[in-house]
């Protein structure tokens, strides 16, 4: 069902400063920087690696105010890793066949991620406090 880790989200207070972080200690270059307004983020995707099994990136996230879910993580827990995101080839029956095994999901139906991708989070008290979200990339020629 899992087909890559696709990204490891990492809150921070300045999005520019965490970028500049990774790009000189790690030497990662950003493939995106968007603002996400539903999700409350202003974000940033490194890449890490490719394969033909998909791309895998550092997400750096800073809360667009306080009261946004990464804004009070950062209030309550400080900068570190929010959430891990894995690649899935058809996000539907991911969440069909997840969802039987009893984890509750945040998103019932998939929504718009980073880059395009279709995404959903799953309730990380159903997996040992890991705020877990499934991403189905945007197929190359697909329309967004
Ligand atoms: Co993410």
């Amino acid at each position: 069902m899992l087909t890559r880790i696709d990204h490891l989200g990492i809150a921070c207070r300045d999005l520019d400063a965490a970028i500049a972080r990774y790009q000189s200690v790690f030497g990662l270059t950003v493939a995106s920087i968007e603002v996400n307004e539903v999700q409350g983020v202003r974000e940033a995707m490194l890449e890490v690696s490719g394969s033909p099994a998909g791309h895998s990136y550092v997400q750096l996230l800073e809360p667009l105010r306080p009261d946004t879910p990464v804004g009070r993580f950062l209030a309550r827990r400080g900068e570190g890793l929010h959430h891990v995101g894995y690649g899935v080839t058809d996000l539907t029956a991911a969440l069909a066949a997840i969802g039987a095994t009893g984890v509750r999901l945040i998103d019932e139906r998939p929504r718009h991620g980073s880059m395009g991708a279709a995404i959903a989070f799953l309730h990380p008290a159903d997996l040992g406090g890991v705020l877990t979200e499934l991403v189905q990339a945007r197929q190359v020629g697909a329309q967004s």
